[in-house]
């Protein structure tokens, strides 16, 4: 099996266990991470481990302030980029065009050059100005696919409705996944 190249991008927002629990499906890939310097700090926070744990699931691991990482180039060819969870500050800069950090560096690079990219935005309630900056990075063909469990396949704890969530990240990067059960009619 050809492994794919994904660089995956962590912010600061809630649910950075999605991170973790994204990066264990990723065994048998390549996986390039980059965690903002705020991220690390809700990791450890939320989860009450250490952001090692977290970076032996990687391939390579990059400072978010390293704008001139290899990552950050156009020449650098990687299949998807995922940014999970997804700050609403980094969502914001990424369609505003700002490239500040290396995980902004790389979104832009994703955008100019039409590459698979999902964010996994987490906040609520969402405000007019993240609609509009969803909405633009929507027609600008990225997954917009927030953490929103369904509950039709009947979870029974936090990590059912995590799955099912990561599941659909996985669906959309072309990882095939048995992570929950397929939809098959009522
Ligand atoms: C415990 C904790 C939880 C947070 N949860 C969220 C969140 O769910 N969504 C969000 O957009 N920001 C959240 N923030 C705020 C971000 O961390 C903050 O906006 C930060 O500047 C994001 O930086 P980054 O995108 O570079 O990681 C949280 C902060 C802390 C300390």
């Amino acid at each position: 099996m050809n492994k794919k190249k994904i660089v995956v991008g962590v912010t600061g927002a809630s649910g950075s266990i999605l991170a973790y629990r994204f990066l264990s499906y990723l065994k048998n890939q390549e996986v390039h991470l980059i965690m903002s310097e705020n991220s690390a700090k809700v990791f450890s926070f939320e989860t009450g481990m250490d952001k090692s744990e977290i970076e032996e699931l990687s391939t390579s691991v990059y400072d978010d302030s390293d704008v001139g990482a290899r990552v950050s180039s156009g020449s650098f060819i990687f299949d998807s980029l995922v940014i999970i969870p997804c700050s609403i500050s980094t969502l914001s800069k990424i369609a505003s065009g700002i490239s500040d950090s290396l995980i902004t560096r790389v979104a832009s690079v994703a955008l100019k050059e039409k590459r698979k990219f999902v964010i996994v935005p987490r906040e609520t309630p969402l405000s007019s100005i993240t609609l509009e900056n969803m909405l633009k990075l929507s027609v600008n063909g990225v997954s917009v696919l927030p953490f929103m469990p369904a509950f039709y396949n009947k979870p029974k704890s936090v990590d059912d409705m995590i799955n099912f969530v990561i599941a659909r990240v996985l669906d959309n990067i072309g990882i095939p996944n048995d992570l929950t059960s397929r939809w098959e009619g009522l």
